[in-house]
């Protein structure tokens, strides 16, 4: 519970490296994910390269902090396993959300950015990391030790909780 409450997207980081086991960790931990008829479709790509790094901003306008940044996973969506057609997204929504509270859990920072369905970005990652036609690029996690930490926030509104019908108690 406290992982949750307290995670928050961090886009400023030290420059010191991240073991590559920590990232590993956290990969598995977004594999343990719910999927739709259990599809389990996502491939993870660790980008390590710091020129690869540094390029990821020239196609994804919201992902400047990528350059200088020392790690990122790329997910994508493998067609070749897709057997519950259309719920990809949904599958890998809750794979992104278990990496992102695995690193926070483990002290690292990281950030969402999305990906898909921006076909400027899904383009740029395909070439960029040489994607076959069958593997989609959805999210891209941007990843370090924090060099400043948001505070956590309050997001409870009573009033978005409804019991059985719209106005129902
Ligand atoms: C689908 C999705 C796409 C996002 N894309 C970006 C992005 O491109 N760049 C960015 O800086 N943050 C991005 N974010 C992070 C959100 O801005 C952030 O989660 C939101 O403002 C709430 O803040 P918090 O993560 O600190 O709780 C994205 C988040 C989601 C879920």
């Amino acid at each position: 519970m406290k992982a949750l409450y307290t995670r928050r997207s961090v886009r400023k980081y030290q420059s010191k490296p991240v073991p590559v086991e920590l990232v590993e960790e956290a990969v598995k931990a977004a594999m343990f994910a719910p999927s739709a008829r259990n599809q389990q479709s996502w491939e993870f790509i660790i980008i390590d390269k710091p020129e690869l790094m540094d390029e990821i901003p020239t196609f994804s306008p919201h992902a400047g902090m990528a350059k200088g940044a020392p790690v990122g996973v790329l997910i994508c969506h493998n067609e070749d396993y897709d057997t519950a057609v259309g719920f990809f997204p949904q599958d890998l929504g809750a794979a992104t959300q278990n990496l992102l509270l695995a690193l926070h859990a483990q002290g690292l920072g990281a950030v969402w950015t999305g990906v898909y369905p921006r076909e400027e970005r899904m383009a740029g990652f395909v070439k960029m990391c040489s994607l076959p036609e069958n593997v989609i690029p959805y999210s891209f996690t941007i990843i370090g030790w924090p060099e400043t930490e948001p505070a956590a926030t309050d997001r409870f509104k009573k009033e978005r909780v409804h019991y059985n019908k719209w106005e129902g108690k």
